[in-house]
């Protein structure tokens, strides 16, 4: 059986629905504290089993293996607001690193040794040539990167030490929704561009902040690799299934190389609303920088993945949660 971390989250719960979509006879569990996820996320099938639990609790989460005798982790829950995590540095790597290792403990206890875990582009920092690939240096400009790191080379470590197999899959920008409308993104707060546009074009916020328009790019906004939800669920799906024949670790980038700037979002945003978008334009942030964007090769290559999504969809289905949004 597989279980599900941070499954009532946004990636988490869109993976939830990709998997019992493709595997209509199988179960899945998941596990969350809800600290910020939602337990409608995980209303839509009866086949979902939810544990209200934190990872972190060694002695709970071995008895939750032990119940529904789990092979398989994916990893999806953690702190993940970068900003944030640069003012409440204990509290990412309390989240993030103590308590996933309470989780390996419990994994190590029940002879658990298959897990697909959910890193970030976060880990490479500053780029030092695009698109970015796997083998670029991983030097994290940030706590939150930090902690996703170092939960990587603690699974590389486990993969020596213990023969477990893991994937580690960098997400460049995740966003959408799933077209069904039942589920989609919702922080609180919210720190991710699409959905404060969105915001923005229902009148719920004033203006959309734009941190910077004299980068070096086309229109002096910056460029991010951003990726529909639905095509990072599949390629979980794809991962599963390389996890299990291929013993050993690996890590993959989950981007579609083609960038967009800030100012390109928003006018997809206006052409699939049909509202106007009043921007205003703020400071630079520090560490932001002009380009972030993925080779996702090697995902195509040895996953067979591909994504579906283009900018326009990614848009629209956004668009229809938002509008519609039930948590
Ligand atoms: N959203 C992105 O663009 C993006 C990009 C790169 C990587 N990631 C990673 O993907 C994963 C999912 O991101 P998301 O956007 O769905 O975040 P999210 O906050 O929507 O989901 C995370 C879930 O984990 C739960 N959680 C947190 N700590 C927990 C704990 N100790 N015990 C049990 N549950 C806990 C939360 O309640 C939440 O439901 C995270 O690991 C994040 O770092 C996200």
């Amino acid at each position: 059986m597989n279980l599900v971390t941070g499954g009532a989250g946004y990636i988490g719960s869109h993976f939830i629905k990709a998997f019992l979509d493709v595997f209509q006879d199988d179960n899945i569990i998941a596990v969350d504290n809800l600290t910020e996820g939602h337990a409608s996320a995980l209303s839509f099938s009866n086949r979902i089993h939810f544990e209200q639990e934190d990872i972190g609790n060694t002695e709970a989460m071995v008895r939750i293996f032990r119940k529904y005798d789990i092979k398989t982790i994916i990893h999806f829950a953690a702190s993940c607001y970068v900003g944030d995590s640069q003012i409440n540095p204990a509290k990412y790597f309390h989240n993030n690193c103590i308590q996933t290792l309470n989780m390996f403990k419990a994994m190590e206890i029940c002879g658990i040794r298959q897990i697909l875990f959910s890193s970030t582009c976060a880990t490479y920092g500053n780029p030092q040539y695009l698109p970015l690939n796997e083998v670029h240096p991983q030097q994290p400009i940030n706590v939150y990167g930090s902690t996703k790191l170092m939960t990587e080379q603690a699974l590389r470590a486990y993969s020596i030490a213990q023969g477990w197999s893991y994937v580690a899959l960098r997400y460049f920008n995740a966003s959408g929704a799933d077209e069904s409308g039942i589920i989609g993104e919702s922080h609180d707060p919210e720190t991710h561009l699409i959905p404060l546009i969105l915001k923005t074009a229902l009148g719920k916020r004033k203006a959309l902040q734009i941190f910077g328009n004299d980068y070096e790019t086309p229109d002096g906004t910056c460029i991010r690799d951003y990726i529909h939800v639905n095509d990072l669920a599949s390629a979980h799906i794809a991962a599963l299934s390389y996890l299990r024949n291929h013993p050993r670790g690996e890590s993959f980038n989950l981007g579609t190389t083609n960038g967009s700037s800030v100012l390109e979002v928003i006018n997809m945003c206006k052409k699939v609303t049909g509202l106007d978008i009043p921007v205003e334009y703020v400071p630079k942030r520090p560490g932001d920088p002009p380009v972030l964007v993925a080779n996702a090769d090697k995902a195509r290559e040895l996953l067979g993945w591909k994504t579906s999504y283009d900018m326009q969809s990614i848009v629209q289905t956004a668009w229809h949660w938002e509008q519609n949004r039930r948590y």
